[in-house]
């Protein structure tokens, strides 16, 4: 490896999702050498494991673009490895090691608690949470989740869809409610996801609450028959229901205080009413002090997520805090991390997909802002002479790993997995089949001795 190595630039990415995975393939056509980290034994990240699991198509084809990526022969691969303040390794320790810049696209892996009373109750749950549980992605795989016949959701996103498409035709609970601070013209899902649920649409329900948020919408100019033309077009492209879920939105209300019972489970949602009014040019919600009580035992929050705060970088707004004047920009954007107490870059460090601007866009958006910045990184590395030995930070790295004393996997593990992944499927007859925990993965390629069975 050493060799291979001599007189190049050395980067540690870390984060194997979309963004870390595009940004690696721009670095590694570049000429530089580069060694992705990443938490999960498989890469992919949300297109892995937050992607809808029956999108089979698409997944496969974001698999194999991944595994050209991987393959790539500037490109060092190491799973099962997690970077943080108490993690494998931390940030700090990585940049001691003499990278010549590291990038961080390690996606928004934190909670947005909102810090309402009740948050703690069994029943109350973020959507990752739950879609990486159905999505197999370990530990979150084999985690107990109490998710009840009355199921309030948080927000209007494709998100939201998500977890009421799984509600609604896997789990086939009674009432699916999609709770909107906003009114109906603020939804933010597209009609592509909502075509798996919208046949399970109470009309009546639908009707009626178009009619109360329509002069709340007309008071700031919006036509609500936009949105349920919007909504309803999407009906002769439904999917035939498969359960009698009852699915339905409940406009301009924002959760306050989630209720429980003696036995501090979830038994009823409040909403306080809102209103809508435009400030600095955007429809906003404004509350007005009344309360309503939701019937409902589960409430799963679609608000996005924020990034980790135990990473180790500053964050702010949901993200990783940026250089607000970028030495490097690439279309005007910054990608620099940032310390706002010193008032200073973080040297050598990058960030870019959702590490850099939480919960937004599709996997091309992630894609794109990777490349992007790759390229403000070798805009930097412009800057910064060739490494002397860079095969002396390699060893260093991997001796590193070594102490750490776990499995850690590399670019032939994953052909191997990738292997006994397809046969299984095939022989159980699951195109999609996962492996549901780590140990089973690493098991399946010889990294560690299969546990007696008892
Ligand atoms: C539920 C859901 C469904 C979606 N469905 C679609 C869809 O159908 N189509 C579409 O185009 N887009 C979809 N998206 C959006 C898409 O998945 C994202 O845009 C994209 O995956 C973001 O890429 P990223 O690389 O920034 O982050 P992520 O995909 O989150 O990747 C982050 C990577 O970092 C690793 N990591 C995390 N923390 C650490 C750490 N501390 N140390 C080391 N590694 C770490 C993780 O293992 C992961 O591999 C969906 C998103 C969600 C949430
Ligand atoms: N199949 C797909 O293509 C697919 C599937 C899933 C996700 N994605 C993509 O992934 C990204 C993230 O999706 P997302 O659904 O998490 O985010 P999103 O589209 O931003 O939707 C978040 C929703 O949560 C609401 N919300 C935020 N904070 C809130 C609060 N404090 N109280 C009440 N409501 C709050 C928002 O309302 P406001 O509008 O009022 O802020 C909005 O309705 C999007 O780009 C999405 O398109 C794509």
């Amino acid at each position: 490896m050493s060799e291979a190595v001599q007189g190049k630039y050395l980067v540690a990415i870390v984060g194997a999702g979309p963004a870390g995975l595009f940004a690696s393939k721009i670095l590694a056509l570049n000429g530089v050498h580069v060694v992705l980290l990443n938490r999960d034994i498989l890469p992919g990240g949300l297109a892995e494991y937050g992607i809808y699991y029956d999108k089979l198509k698409m997944k496969e084809g974001l698999r194999r673009q991944f595994q050209q990526i991987l393959d790539l022969a500037q490109i060092d691969y190491y799973g099962n490895i997690t970077v943080g303040e108490t993690a494998d390794i931390s940030l700090p320790e990585l940049r001691a090691l003499g990278f010549q810049a590291v990038m961080v696209t390690v996606g928004a892996q934190g909670t947005k608690w909102l810090g309402l009373p009740g948050e703690g109750l069994v029943g109350v749950y973020h959507a990752k949470d739950l879609v990486f549980h159905y999505n197999l992605l370990p530990p979150y795989s084999t985690r107990e989740f109490h998710i009840g016949k009355r199921v309030a959701l948080i927000g209007a996103g494709n998100v939201m869809l998500d977890i009421a498409h799984w509600l609604i035709r896997d789990l086939k609970v009674d009432e699916v409610i999609s709770v909107v601070r906003r009114g109906p013209n603020e939804i933010k899902f597209t009609r592509e996801e909502l075509k798996y649920v919208v046949c399970n649409l109470d009309q009546q329900k639908f009707d009626a609450e178009m009619e109360r948020a329509r002069p709340i919408a007309t008071e700031v100019g919006q036509d609500v028959d936009e949105a349920k033309d919007f909504i309803l077009s999407t009906l002769p492209k439904g999917l035939e229901p498969v359960s009698s879920t009852r699915f339905y939105f409940d406009f301009l209300a924002s959760p306050s205080r989630i209720v429980g019972n003696d036995q501090g489970h979830v038994n009823g949602l409040e909403v306080e009413d809102t209103t809508l009014v435009c400030e600095e040019g955007e429809v906003q919600a404004r509350r007005l002090g009344t309360k309503r009580l939701l019937d409902v035992d589960t409430v799963i929050f679609c608000i996005g997520d924020k990034v980790d705060e135990t990473f180790g970088l500053p964050v702010r707004r949901n993200a990783f805090v940026k250089n607000p004047n970028p030495r490097f920009p690439v279309d005007g954007i910054s990608y620099e991390a940032y310390d706002p107490d010193l008032n200073l870059p973080i040297d050598r460090v990058f960030v870019a997909g959702w590490s850099r601007e939480a919960s937004s866009g599709l996997v091309g958006v992630a894609r794109k802002d990777g490349e992007n910045g790759a390229r403000a990184v070798l805009d930097y590395l412009q800057a910064v002479p060739h490494l002397m030995n860079p095969g002396s930070v390699l060893d260093e790295f991997e001796k590193k790993l070594e102490r750490l004393n776990k499995p850690i996997i590399q670019k032939s593990d994953l052909h191997k997995l990738a292997e006994v992944i397809a046969e299984k499927g095939e022989k159980s007859g699951q195109p999609g089949f996962k492996f549901p925990t780590n140990e089973e993965m690493l098991e399946a390629i010889g990294c560690v001795e299969p546990k007696p069975e008892v």
